[in-house]
């Protein structure tokens, strides 16, 4: 025993007494334990744990419900495809539509793509983008041209590529519904000719 070890006071020991009642049998070389469980909210979390994985075991093991890693990558990848796919294919023959209902749909699509934050409401436009009523063409007037700028874009020019956005059956139709509808409409604050008359 050191020095210091035999200084401590026995009395100090007496503290230990009040754990009597826990005390357990066993006693190791001195050492003894107490009977001391652990806290009940620990015991609920360790509890519900198990619940669980009785729930998960059925789902994705004995049952094979969930999907596993492999499949849910294959289930992304299929899914990305597609998208993909739909931004790209042309499903339609692109020719110019002119019945009411493909030109109110190629409106609201002007309306969805917020169109008019640079070509104005009625296609007026504004400080952005040109006019798209009268009969003045940056880019020339024929339907295939001014699909290929609204699918491709004008990118040193500011206009936006719409390829990735809207398919090739909303791009005919929002350009009939500027080649239609909007064509000669004169709205309000029309903006002065860009580009050159195109019949
Ligand atoms: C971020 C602004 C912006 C948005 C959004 C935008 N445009 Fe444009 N657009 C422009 C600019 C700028 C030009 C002029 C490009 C050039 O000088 O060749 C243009 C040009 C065009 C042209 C050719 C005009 C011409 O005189 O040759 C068409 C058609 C057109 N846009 C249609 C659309 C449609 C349809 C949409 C919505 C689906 C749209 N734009 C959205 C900025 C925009």
């Amino acid at each position: 025993m050191t020095e210091e070890n035999k200084n401590i006071n026995t009395e100090d020991y007496q503290y230990n007494e009040k754990f009597d009642e826990k005390l357990m049998d066993h006693d190791y070389d001195g050492i003894k334990e107490l009977d001391n469980p652990a806290p009940a909210w620990i015991m609920a979390i360790f509890y519900i744990t198990i619940a669980i994985s009785i729930f998960y075991g059925a789902y994705y093991f004995w049952f094979g419900q969930g999907m596993n890693q492999i499949e849910e990558y294959d289930t992304e990848v299929a899914e990305a495809k597609a998208m993909y796919e739909q931004a790209n294919k042309s499903t339609v023959d692109m020719v110019l539509l002119t019945d009411d209902a493909s030109l109110n749909e190629g409106k609201q699509i002007y309306v969805d793509m917020n169109c008019a934050a640079c070509h104005g409401e009625n296609g007026e436009g504004n400080a952005i983008g040109p006019n798209l009523t009268d009969a003045s063409w940056i880019n020339g007037c024929d339907f295939n041209t001014v699909v290929d700028v609204i699918k491709n874009g004008r990118a040193t020019k500011g206009m936006t590529p719409f390829k990735a956005q809207i398919n090739d059956e909303k791009i005919q139709k929002v350009t009939s519904y500027l080649l239609v509808t909007l064509k000669d409409s004169k709205p309000a604050n029309a903006k002065e000719a860009q580009g050159e008359e195109c019949k």
